[in-house]
């Protein structure tokens, strides 16, 4: 199989990518990623001579260099992880969601019309279901209701992809996962920036009360669930990805400073992010009972094992918050 993955850069296209090498023997990938702040060539260096991979820096976007890439490749499928994908970012630049995570949609769905592109699995997200009362969780039938300007563009690219699959007959499926959790994760995201804050002794900056629900799932236990629906998902439908593992907030961050056996006085109570949803939480019974997909992680040793994967890859996350992971790219790449 021919597969061309966008956002491979990322956190969870970058895992993706390791996954998919060391477990689809038949499968070469192309990953095209336009590495901004949160495209990290690092992620990727233990592959990056592999003859099954190669790397194109190039923008979703751009109709052009997609085109070209489009025509060159013979690709079976598309999986779109590119994406603007921090929800704070979202709340103060909109209009960079709407162009990367519904345009850049677009260009991908026209070039696999185009091409004859066997299968697109769109890479979407709880959020586009909204916010959850205490009870109940979001099945894909739950009605569309988005909160934030991520989540707008990315509900936005699911009906796109719905509509290319009810107007022009796409082959394409959509999955929607809860918050991931793992290695490579930018520290910009909750997990992450409170274990790195927390190694620095910095405050960890927990938004209004801290009582926000959000459910984890081992970013691996993901991409697994991403590999099953491009090779089983039904045409049009969607499935839902989730850990049936609900956190506060709050509860989360202290269990974080408990591994990490630094003091609960690092906790800091900051003004709340606007319109923040206040929970998620998702029925995976869809894609466990038609994909045979389940959750390899319990949470307990899986954020133990990512605590420690940043432990041991304290160049790695240092280079990120210093922005010296920037130059990666020019040294390998612009010669
Ligand atoms: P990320 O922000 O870590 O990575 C996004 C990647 O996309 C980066 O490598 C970036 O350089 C690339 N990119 C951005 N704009 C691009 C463009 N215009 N052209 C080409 N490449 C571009 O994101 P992530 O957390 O790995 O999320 C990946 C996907 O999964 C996103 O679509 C996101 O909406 C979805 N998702 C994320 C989570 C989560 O918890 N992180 C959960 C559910 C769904
Ligand atoms: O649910 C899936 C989504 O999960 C993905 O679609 C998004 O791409 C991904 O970023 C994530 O969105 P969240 O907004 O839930 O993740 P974030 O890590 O930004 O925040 C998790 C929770 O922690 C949320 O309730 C806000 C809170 N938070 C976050 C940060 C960064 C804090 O309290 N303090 C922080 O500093």
């Amino acid at each position: 199989m021919n597969l061309l993955i966008t956002g491979g850069a990322g956190f969870i296209g970058s895992n993706f990518v390791h996954l998919i090498l060391k477990e689809q023997s038949g499968v070469n990938l192309v990953n095209v990623d336009s590495l901004t702040y949160c495209g990290n060539l690092e992620n990727l260096t233990s592959i990056e001579d592999n003859p099954r991979y190669s790397f194109v820096k190039a923008d979703i976007t751009d109709n052009e260099a997609m085109e070209k890439l489009f025509a060159e490749r013979n690709f079976d499928a598309v999986v779109n992880f590119a994406a603007e994908s921090h929800v704070d970012r979202s709340i103060t630049d909109p209009a960079i969601f709407l162009k990367t995570n519904i345009i850049g949609a677009q260009v991908l769905l026209d070039l696999t019309l185009k091409y004859k592109v066997k299968r697109f699995v769109q890479i979407s997200t709880d959020e586009v279901y909204g916010s959850l009362p205490e009870t109940g969780f979001f099945v894909e039938e739950t009605p569309l209701a988005p909160n934030s300007p991520y989540s707008v563009s990315k509900a936005s690219a699911d009906m796109l992809v719905s509509a290319y699959v009810h107007t022009y007959d796409l082959d394409g499926v959509i999955t929607r996962c809860s918050n991931n959790y793992g290695p490579y994760q930018f520290p910009e995201k909750l997990i992450p920036l409170m274990i790195t804050n927390a190694l620095e002794d910095k405050p960890l900056p927990v938004y209004g009360d801290g009582m926000n629900v959000r459910d984890w799932l081992h970013v691996e236990d993901h991409c697994r669930a991403v590999w099953a629906a491009l090779e089983k998902g039904e045409t049009g439908e969607a499935y839902n990805v989730g850990g049936s593992n609900e956190w506060h907030n709050l509860a989360l961050v202290k269990e974080l400073l408990k591994i990490l056996e630094k003091p609960e006085s690092l906790l800091t109570f900051v003004k709340d992010r606007p319109g923040h949803d206040r929970r998620y939480a998702i029925d995976a019974s869809k894609i466990t009972n038609k994909l045979g997909w389940e959750p390899t992680y319990d949470f307990a040793s899986g954020l133990r094992q990512t605590v420690e994967w940043y432990l041991e890859n304290e160049t790695w996350w240092r280079r990120v918050k210093s922005g010296a992971y920037q130059s990666y790219y020019k040294q390998q790449y612009d010669l």
